[in-house]
């Protein structure tokens, strides 16, 4: 109980001085970039980076220092660059001219080493308007959204035709894409579901036509993406396009920067701890005390479908792994939960084994969701965050499962397919570091302080 006492002394200090650090914090921020925007020749990244070092709030680093030069090149080349309109003479009959694109940027690496740190001081220095930031996974459902609003459209457009409509969707698609902006700053490219992987060359084919360019980041270099994918073989023209329109560049800094020493808030409980439950019970009242609202039920409709939360309390919420990654939910549902939510309690989470690929799959993708919006987590754990993806085969029950899926994709087991990812867990067991590494930042003072409740 003395335990919990100090948890709640401390939470409250924490919401405390919370408004007045922030007040500072901002006010810093603003006479710091009045004076930054002053000192600065405008969109100066090799400026921009040596000042955040000199000022201490970067850590020097040379191969990072050697990716800030391609992307100032980058940033110099797409000044005044505007992509040609495609009319239909063009189009159909080209122009004698081949359209001169600045080639783009695709930044690899290992957890933590800066590169999505690198991307968006691009993008928030880079003088075009017609620019867009986005996640992968968000991007790619944007880009599902706007196929499915095409072909309800040419379906019902194609009651009033004699002629069936044209039913390819990814040239409109594309070119709504391109109008919309652009720029595309594409951060944690991957490829691990079989729908994205048979669009993307048709896409980014289309993408690259009509002149946009790809700044990416990813922990995969492009070969080995979509590795050991299902029908792999039809994907792999993408690599080749996607290298013939972006420089491909590894950022080879040694730390992964996430765990370097920083202020740590205990928000990561472990199960074998007493009080576990009691200290979550007593942190959710006094994010509750903060919130204008009654503990209730939330019901979100995301995509036609209602997602529940038994229990919320204005945007914070509190749940299992089980609620989370134990039900059908995907990116969408969790891009939906961080746009209501600022805090979630995700309350026993098990030690996650290759029996569990499914929902370790969805705790990825949940935690990389989460990240990107700064969502804050509080989590009870049978294990600490290194330990919580073992990749212990159990041949038994593995084999079984993977049997009936296989059956389902009607693929022998001697058959190459049988040895794709899916079936391995191999991409699980390679996106688990990422997941680690985030789960050590998201404990940070550093972390919390970036989210406000709006
Ligand atoms: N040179 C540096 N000095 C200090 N902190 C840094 C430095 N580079 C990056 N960081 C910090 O390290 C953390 C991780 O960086 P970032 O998210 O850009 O890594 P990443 O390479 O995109 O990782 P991932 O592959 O997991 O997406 C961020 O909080 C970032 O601000
Ligand atoms: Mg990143």
């Amino acid at each position: 109980m003395e335990r919990c006492v100090n948890i709640v002394q401390l939470w409250q200090n924490l919401c405390a001085t919370k408004k007045k650090s922030h007040y500072i914090f901002i006010q810093t921020c603003f006479v710091h970039s009045r004076r930054r925007r002053d000192y600065y020749e405008k969109g100066n990244l090799v400026a921009l980076y040596q000042h955040k070092v000199e000022t201490g709030q970067l850590l020097p680093d040379e191969h990072q220092e050697n990716i800030v030069n391609y992307l100032q090149e980058l940033n110099i080349k797409i000044k005044g660059y505007t992509p040609p309109k495609q009319g239909f003479f063009q189009k159909f009959f080209g122009t004698g001219k081949q359209l001169e694109v600045p080639k783009g940027l695709y930044l690899y690496g290992a957890v933590g080493r800066g590169k999505t740190m690198l991307m968006d001081m691009f993008h928030d220095n880079c003088e075009t308007k017609n620019k867009r930031r986005v996640h992968f996974h968000s991007f790619m459902l944007d880009v599902h959204t706007r196929i499915h609003e095409f072909k309800s459209k040419m379906v019902g457009r194609e009651k009033t035709q004699r002629r069936p409509a044209s039913y390819d969707p990814i040239p409109p698609v594309a070119k709504s894409l391109t109008e919309d902006a652009w720029l595309l700053c594409l951060d944690e490219f991957q490829v691990t579901d079989i729908g994205d992987a048979m669009i993307l060359k048709r896409l980014f084919t289309e993408l690259f036509n009509n002149g946009v360019i790809i700044l990416a980041t990813s922990n995969r270099c492009p070969d080995d993406l979509y590795k050991n994918g299902l029908q792999r073989s039809n994907f792999v023209p993408f690599i080749k396009i996607l290298k013939d329109h972006c420089q491909t560049i590894p950022l080879e800094s040694e730390f992964d920067y996430r765990l370097r020493t920083a202020v740590r808030q205990k928000v990561y409980f472990l199960k074998s701890e007493d009080d576990t439950d009691d200290s979550l019970n007593t942190i959710f009242k006094i994010l509750c005390s903060k919130e204008n609202d009654i503990v209730r039920r939330k019901i979100l409709r995301i995509k036609g479908r209602n997602v529940t939360f038994p229990i919320t309390c204005g945007q914070v919420v509190d749940c299992s792994f089980d609620e989370l990654c134990n039900r059908p939910l995907g990116a969408v549902d969790y891009l939906s939960m961080s746009q209501v939510f600022h805090t979630v309690i995700i309350r026993n989470i098990p030690q996650l084994t290759l029996r569990q690929k499914t929902q370790a799959r969805r705790f990825i993708t949940l935690i990389d969701t989460f990240y990107d919006h700064k969502v804050r987590i509080l989590c009870s754990a049978d294990v600490p965050p290194e330990k919580l993806f073992v990749s212990v085969e159990d041949t038994e029950v593995t084999e079984d499962e993977n049997r009936k899926l296989m059956d389902d994709l009607d693929i022998s087991q001697s058959s190459e397919s049988s040895k794709a990812s899916i079936f391995s867990g191999e991409e699980e067991v390679f996106a688990f570091d990422r997941t680690i590494s985030r789960l050590v930042e998201m404990q940070t003072t550093e972390y919390w302080e970036q989210r406000e409740a709006s």
